[in-house]
């Protein structure tokens, strides 16, 4: 695949080298991510930021890194406020708003609407979560924010990762973009941590054994969180089950806490979450007593999605050269704690 003017629909676009393109890119965008300075290289570009369905960080990221390129965002949230309410097709949509942006992203609760709306497009349309099927751009700060963590520790690569999945593995869309971005890597370690009904789909577990890597499932969280770099905690994703009865039978089933990880996981062991995470007394995966633990990565792993999706409009619409040839240093206070 070739950045310029592509669709970013599914995390098997992607290979090896152009991981290391993007994170590259996303490297250089510190600087503007984090307000020292400013860049007006995608002054006049409009980003469509169309949401079928709730969401904060990804919207609210893939927003933030349009508006710090330079380029302004136009948003529809919800059916009820599109037309798509008075019986409209995707495919018209499609047609009607790439006329009206440079790039679009999108989420929508059916798995491959993304990509059917796309091929109506005239414009790179990027996946911000079709349905339970991928969340390429989640999967990407992922790896992103796994690669940067480990580094820290002083551990180059994610060959050899020791990886712990966790949670609602059947229907979580960001799960399965990120086994799939893994089976790019050699010897990784998966260990996939599911009540056995919401097991990782059997396809993307055998393409993982097939490219060689290792993966264990397992319904118990305590006894196979003892030996890994990585703890990734996922929400149940209740709004994919028939009923809020159905998913109550698994909320809850694994909750992380600072008493579970100081005796089971070894020091090191970074958390991560795609959050939200589910923080009522019902469900509670992350307990807020890890908030003080340094190695919970979840607010880096959200902060990490400005600059990854910053790269990612830089590539598609071909500037990433072009970025800092358009900066200046700001002028307002920009200290910030990270
Ligand atoms: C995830 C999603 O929407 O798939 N959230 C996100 O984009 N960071 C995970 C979730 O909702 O549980």
């Amino acid at each position: 695949m070739k950045f310029t003017g592509s669709h970013i629909l599914s995390i098997t676009q992607f290979k090896r080298e152009q991981i290391d393109q993007l994170f590259a890119v996303a490297d250089r965008m510190e600087p503007y991510a984090h307000r020292r300075k400013v860049t007006r290289v995608l002054d006049g570009a409009i980003l469509g930021s169309m949401f079928f369905e709730p969401s904060t960080r990804t919207r609210v990221s893939f927003g933030c890194a349009f508006n710090l390129l330079g380029g302004e965002v136009r948003e529809t949230t919800g059916f009820e406020s599109s037309a798509i309410a008075k019986g409209e097709s995707l495919y018209d949509t499609a047609r009607v708003l790439s006329g009206y942006s440079d790039v679009i992203v999108m989420r929508h609760p059916t798995s491959g609407s993304v990509a059917e709306f796309a091929s109506a497009s005239r414009v790179p349309v990027i996946n911000g979560g079709d349905g339970s099927n991928e969340h390429p751009s989640q999967a990407l700060l992922d790896l992103y924010t796994i690669r940067k963590e480990l580094k820290h520790k002083g551990r180059a690569g994610i060959d050899g990762l020791r990886i712990a999945m966790i949670g609602d593995l059947k229907y979580g869309r960001t799960v399965h973009s990120l086994c799939k971005l893994l089976s790019l890597f050699q010897n990784v370690h998966l260990t996939l941590i599911s009540p056995d009904e919401l097991r990782m789909p059997a396809d993307i577990v055998e393409s993982l054994r097939a490219g060689g890597n290792t993966v264990v499932e397992s319904d118990a969280m305590e006894s196979s969180i003892s030996h890994v770099d990585i703890a990734y905690s996922t929400r149940i994703q209740e709004e994919r089950f028939s009923s809020k009865e159905e998913a109550s039978l698994y909320r809850g089933r694994y909750r992380l806490n600072q008493a579970i990880y100081t005796r089971f996981c070894e020091p090191n062991t970074v958390i991560m979450h795609p959050l939200p995470r589910d923080s009522r007394v019902e469900a509670n995966e992350l307990d807020n007593d890890l908030n003080e633990n340094p190695n919970l990565a979840i607010f880096r792993q959200a902060d990490n999605g400005v600059l990854v999706r910053m790269a990612l409009f830089a590539l598609i619409l071909d500037v990433a050269d072009e970025v800092d040839r358009h900066a200046r240093d700001v002028n307002w206070y920009t200290e910030r704690r990270f």
